[in-house]
């Protein structure tokens, strides 16, 4: 298939039907039932081995060096947590001390599960084991924390949360700065074979130009550093970098595409240029699946640039939880064969779920981008290992994971193919260990088979930055170590026996038809889920250019004609423009021609939008009176009644969605995404009001009756209420205060 014909299939998978997109994974990835066993086998000894030799680690120390109970420290780290964006020590012990001083603390009490969220992760962290923290901590932490400075005194107190800050940043994060990390030989693990390192600048989602070009400027003082520290005998053993582009530009959206396919990729190409000069890897990052489409585009252009050819270090992440996946593995590897180049692939299952979800959501999206079951992104990841290892020649597969069983799943697919698993700092070091002590003994048991049991090489994942730019990267982190469903949430945990822990992946895949979280509604039945009886609105995907192509055709065209605003009574229209020979074009933007005022376009005022009449007096005298007339009528249909009506609006509006993002953009100047906001927050107001008549205004309300009588309350309108439409959300709240009125009876 040409990769013009696969980038299609790229678009139009974004939010395929989930049991649908499963259902092809079933059928298409093919691992034998005695490779799956195998893998199974190896899995669940590593997990054993790993539970014996696990050791507690240095954060022990920490509990030890303040003389903490493992209650104490875990909430410490808490507290830590709650306190990181702080820029450097001296600061942040001036604003424990404030902390400590303010009681702030107390604000949570009740809601200890925003502060301790993480309490199960530094558990296991700390001591090994997940322990719930005391009541005495959780309901009233500044009582607890008191009573804690009480017996350790202040200074302490303050030591032990500053150093409990540091340990949370240096849990995930190699080091402050490129030189200090590449001149301290330690950190160059010598357990592991062939260990080498993937280094991250830390910093992303540039906001300013000021930032990209800080981040810019980190990035090429790195690959300088690496490339001058290279001695590899080539690119694949060799140190390199990975990239986040949201890092490089402020504006990496679709809707910016002329920038980022000028500034950003200029910015890009020339990190990718330094790194072939170094015969570095360069690996670009995954980020939000709103940024999928315009990444491939970035990366296409970089692979067909003659300036970076005969250079096999260009890299690219692949998130298996995408339902798109499979067709960005095969649309890579076209790209690698028309390009005449062998890619680095990076497979990763992703780590931006719980935001990709809320995204969904919040954007009305028809489906979600990713899957909603663990097992389903497992599913996926196994079958783009297969798709990635099957073309050797184009692909360098390079896995990276901290499961125990997605690793011995790759050991058994691979055979003899060539590629190197990955780790990110501060996880996973313990499994990799056991694994190359594993794979070292069958290879000294039967020598004969060496050449497969050729052991793959492991990169780290090495994070570089301050604090003041950790906070993004240790969110995603500890969502990941926290997660029940993560397997490094449950790897050590002896409650959780290994059968449960590893299992075959297909059968729990069909253990749930459709093959979907049946508690995770697609977006459009979000409401549904919360117990309401209301669609939510449906969104526009500004990402995909197919869903944008859509929109602006429709809306361009709506604006081919002329729009006539005047008022509307007792359902006929008054004061109708009179028609026109040719328009006097204005430079005010609006022009009072006799009664007809000319709209024209605040961005360009000589397109002329359409033209209004303002009411007269006696108008609006007419329409209180017949308003007041029409009132009883309208009060008596009944809540249902009105319900109905006021739905039937809703999806009127959700057709018009073209014509009126044509009319909000060229008549009030807001933006295309503003737009499409406003045009769902007035659907929304139509069926969250039709909602409220059902449930207030569609039978009376049983009161309490003390004497036994029967006591009845009945809600209705209360007679004719005038609305005011502010001019910047021309639609949404107007709408909002007219439907309010209506669901009402008024
Ligand atoms: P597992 O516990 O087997 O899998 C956890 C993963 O399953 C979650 O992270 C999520 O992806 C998925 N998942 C969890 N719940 C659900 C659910 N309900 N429905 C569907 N899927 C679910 N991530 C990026 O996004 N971009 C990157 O560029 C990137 N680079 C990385 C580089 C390295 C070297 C490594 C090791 C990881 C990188 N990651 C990246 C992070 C990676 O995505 C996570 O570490 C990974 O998802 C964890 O997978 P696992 O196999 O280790 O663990
Ligand atoms: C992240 O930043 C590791 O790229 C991955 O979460």
């Amino acid at each position: 298939m040409s990769l013009t014909r696969i980038r299609l299939q790229v678009r139009n998978t974004t939010h395929q039907d989930e049991h649908l997109c499963v259902e092809q994974l079933l059928a298409n990835s093919s691992i034998s039932p005695n490779t799956q066993q195998g893998a199974l086998a190896l899995a669940r000894q590593l997990v054993h081995q790993c539970r014996q030799h696990h050791n507690k680690g240095s954060l022990d120390a920490f509990l030890q060096e303040f003389g903490l109970s493992n209650n104490e420290g875990i909430a410490l780290m808490c507290l830590a947590e709650a306190l990181l964006r702080v820029p450097d020590d001296a600061t942040a012990d001036k604003l424990i001390a404030e902390k400590i001083h303010a009681g702030d603390w107390s604000s949570h009490r009740g809601h200890s599960n925003s502060l301790f969220v993480n309490a199960s992760v530094w558990g296991l962290m700390l001591t090994g084991q997940i322990l719930p923290l005391e009541a005495a901590i959780t309901d009233d932490p500044q009582g607890w924390l008191n009573k804690l400075i009480n017996r350790l005194g202040e200074p302490i107190v303050r030591n032990a949360v500053l150093q409990a800050m540091r340990l949370l940043g240096n849990q995930y994060v190699m080091g402050s700065t490129i030189e200090k990390v590449i001149n301290d030989k330690v950190v160059f693990d010598k357990t592991l074979p062939n260990n080498c390192f993937s280094f991250d600048m830390l910093g992303e989602g540039a906001r300013t130009e000021a930032d990209a070009q800080r981040y810019f400027d980190a990035y090429a003082n790195a690959i300088k550093c690496i490339g001058q520290n290279n001695n590899a005998s080539d690119v694949y053993s060799a140190n390199g970098i990975s990239i986040k582009l949201s890092a490089l530009y402020p504006r990496y959206e679709y809707s910016q595409q002329a920038g980022v396919m000028s500034v950003l990729l200029s910015r890009i190409r020339e990190l990718a240029i330094a790194a072939k000069r170094h015969n570095i890897g360069l690996s670009i990052d995954a980020e939000e699946a709103r940024r999928l489409d315009l990444s491939l585009d970035i990366f296409e252009a970089l692979a067909r640039d003659p300036e970076l050819s005969q250079w096999q270090g260009l890299g690219f992440v692949l998130q298996a939880y995408q339902k798109r996946a499979p067709w960005v593995a095969r649309w890579l590897i076209q790209l690698a064969e028309e390009t005449h180049r062998c890619l680095m692939v990076r497979l990763v299952k992703g780590a931006y779920w719980d935001a990709e979800i809320k995204y969904a959501q919040e954007q009305g999206m028809t489906d979600y981008p990713v899957f909603t079951r663990k097992v389903n992104t497992d599913l996926c990841y196994q079958y783009c290992a297969q798709i990635l290892l099957s073309s050797p020649q184009a692909i360098y597969p390079q896995f990276a994971t901290h499961n125990a069983h997605t690793l011995a799943v790759l050991l058994a697919i691979s055979g003899e193919a060539k590629f190197e698993f990955q780790r990110l700092h501060g996880m996973g070091e313990l499994l990799y260990q056991t694994l190359y002590q594993q794979l070292s003994l069958q290879q000294k048991k039967c020598p004969e088979k060496n050449h497969k049991f050729s052991i793959p090489p492991v990169r780290v994942y090495a994070p570089i930055g301050q604090h003041r730019e950790l906070l993004p990267y240790l969110v995603r982190r500890l969502l990941e170590n926290g997660a029940n469903s993560s397997f490094i949430h449950r790897f050590l945990d002896e409650q959780v026996p290994i059968d449960t822990l590893v299992q075959e992946i297909e059968p729990q895949v069909l253990s749930v038809t459709p093959h979907r979280h049946s508690h995770i509604s697609a977006p459009p039945k979000l409401y549904f889920q919360a117990g309401e009886q209301r669609k939510n609105s449906l969104g526009v995907d500004l990402n995909n250019p197919l869903s944008v192509d859509s929109l602006l055709g429709a809306a361009a065209s709506a604006l081919e004609k002329k729009y006539a605003g005047n008022s509307i009574i007792i359902g006929s229209a008054c004061c109708a423009p009179q028609p026109f020979d040719s328009d006097p074009l204005s430079t005010e933007r609006t022009q009072v021609t006799e009664e007809r005022l000319t709209i024209s376009s605040p961005a360009n005022r000589n397109h002329i939008v359409g033209y209004c009449t303002h009411a007269s007096a006696n108008d609006i005298e007419q329409a209180f009176i017949s308003a007041a007339a029409a009132q009883p009528e309208w009060d008596a249909l009944g809540g249902e009644q009105r319900a109905m009506l006021l739905d039937k609006l809703a999806d009127a509006l959700e057709q018009d969605k073209p014509t009126l993002t044509a009319l909000i953009t060229s008549e009030a100047g807001r933006t295309i995404r503003d737009a499409i906001s406003e045009i769902r927050e007035a659907i929304d107001f139509c069926r969250y009001y039709a909602e409220q008549a059902r449930q207030h205004f569609s039978r009376p309300i049983k009161l309490p009756g003390p004497t036994g009588e029967q006591n009845l309350l009945s809600l209705h309108g209360r007679g004719v209420f005038l609305c005011i439409s502010p001019w910047n959300f021309p639609l949404a709240i107007f709408t909002g205060q007219i439907t309010a009125a209506l669901a009402a009876g008024n």
